[in-house]
């Protein structure tokens, strides 16, 4: 039995984006979620380093398990034992991880609609069934306990994202111990993708683990440590689970590369570095929201976090895959369509990432200004 699992379309819009960049054409790429700094300098030096001197053979590293543990401390205020966590390649294995130690085929899996493409795809991928909720502005974007609990019957499984892809935008702390109350009593699996934890401008984002000790948590170097190249993640698991998720892993995944366990150490203690990465985004938020407006773009959802503005662009088209080719091709910047992330109204919007320099962001709103004139 195969699945039908659809293609990130933005990935097609990246490479219509290189092959434009190699015909001489300059391309601002704001249509991945992808820091565009690198490690921290501390993690690159790291990573000199142990190049010379290390086997570089299957390895689990005990001290970056360690100090992830130490981050749920100091972040969350939280005890966690290092052999609940998993470093896999990424958040994308861990999510695997996550679902195929707590669900069985046939499971059904709640999830925000719009919501991360790789969600509702992995589900189907591993023959569970995607239960989209439609969330629009007057939830911005998010999950409910309410949503969940009017469910019938309840599924066996919610995947909550705060911040959200594509969104930004946070479930409230009073919200979130809602959500966890309503999978308590229906006897719903959580799933929390905290990717985006530590990159927030507004609102606090406590872990699901505060409100549902038996949530799966999965985690990834790629965002606030800006280390998406080099291939690192965690899944942190509850008691019940350790043993089968070893054998998951040690059967599907191995362990992630040696030289990125050693960088991600070094990259937890880069938060100096990381916060001016932050003040960037900041920065790069404050114009976006600035200027879209006037661009025409009045119905967006001002982000909490990550690094992404969800822009409703139904009064410009109903078809967002060949608008934001159009503008790929006159501007030279590059952006994800909205089918992407919601396929069924995902038709009438848009995704910018801003995870760019300012300089960045303010020649693409210099570029799009005339584009967007034009089309009103
Ligand atoms: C919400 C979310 N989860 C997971 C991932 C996968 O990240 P990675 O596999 O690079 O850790 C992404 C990537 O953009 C994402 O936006």
């Amino acid at each position: 039995m195969t699945t039908d699992v659809e293609p990130f379309r933005a990935i097609g819009l990246s490479r219509i984006a290189h092959e434009l960049k190699g015909q001489g054409r300059s391309i601002i790429h704001m249509e991945f979620g992808q820091p565009s700094t690198g490690a921290p300098p501390t993690a690159i030096a790291v990573a000199h380093q142990v190049l010379d001197a290390d086997g570089m053979g299957y390895w689990e590293s005990a001290p970056l398990k360690a100090r992830i543990a130490r981050l749920y401390r100091d972040r969350h205020d939280l005890d966690v034992a290092p052999e609940r966590l998993f470093l896999t390649c990424g958040a994308s294995p861990a999510l695997v991880l996550a679902l195929s130690s707590r669900f069985r085929p046939g499971a059904r899996i709640a999830m925000a609609r719009p919501g991360y493409v790789a969600y509702r795809n992995t589900v189907r991928a591993l023959h569970m069934t995607p239960v989209e909720i439609d969330c629009g502005p007057s939830e911005r974007f998010q999950l409910t306990a309410a949503a969940l609990e009017a469910l019938e019957p309840p599924p066996d499984g919610v995947i909550i994202a705060s911040p959200a892809n594509p969104t930004g935008s946070i479930i409230p702390p009073d919200e979130l111990a809602a959500i966890a109350e309503v999978c308590r009593r229906r006897n719903i699996g959580v799933v929390s993708d905290e990717i985006y934890h530590g990159l927030t401008y507004a609102g606090s984002t406590p872990s699901m683990l505060e409100f549902a000790p038996d949530a799966t948590v999965i985690n990834s170097f790629s965002k606030y440590w800006s280390m998406a190249g080099w291939r690192l993640g965690w899944v942190l698991v509850p008691d019940d689970r350790i043993e089968t998720v070893r054998a998951l892993i040690g059967n599907l995944f191995l362990t992630p590369p040696s030289l990125a366990q050693h960088a991600g150490l070094a990259a937890m203690d880069s938060d100096d570095v990381l916060q001016g990465h932050i003040a960037t985004y900041r920065a790069n938020r404050q114009l976006m929201l600035e200027a879209l407006p006037a661009l025409g773009l009045r119905s967006i959802a001002p982000p909490d976090g990550a690094f992404y503005i969800w822009a409703d662009i139904g009064h410009l088209t109903d078809d967002s895959l060949a608008f934001c080719e159009r503008l790929l091709r006159d501007t030279g910047v590059a952006t994800a369509p909205g089918v992407d992330f919601d396929p069924v109204n995902g038709h009438r919007f848009m995704r910018f990432s801003f995870a760019v320099s300012t300089a960045e962001v303010r020649e693409a709103l210099e570029r799009m200004r005339p584009w967007f004139a034009a089309l009103a």
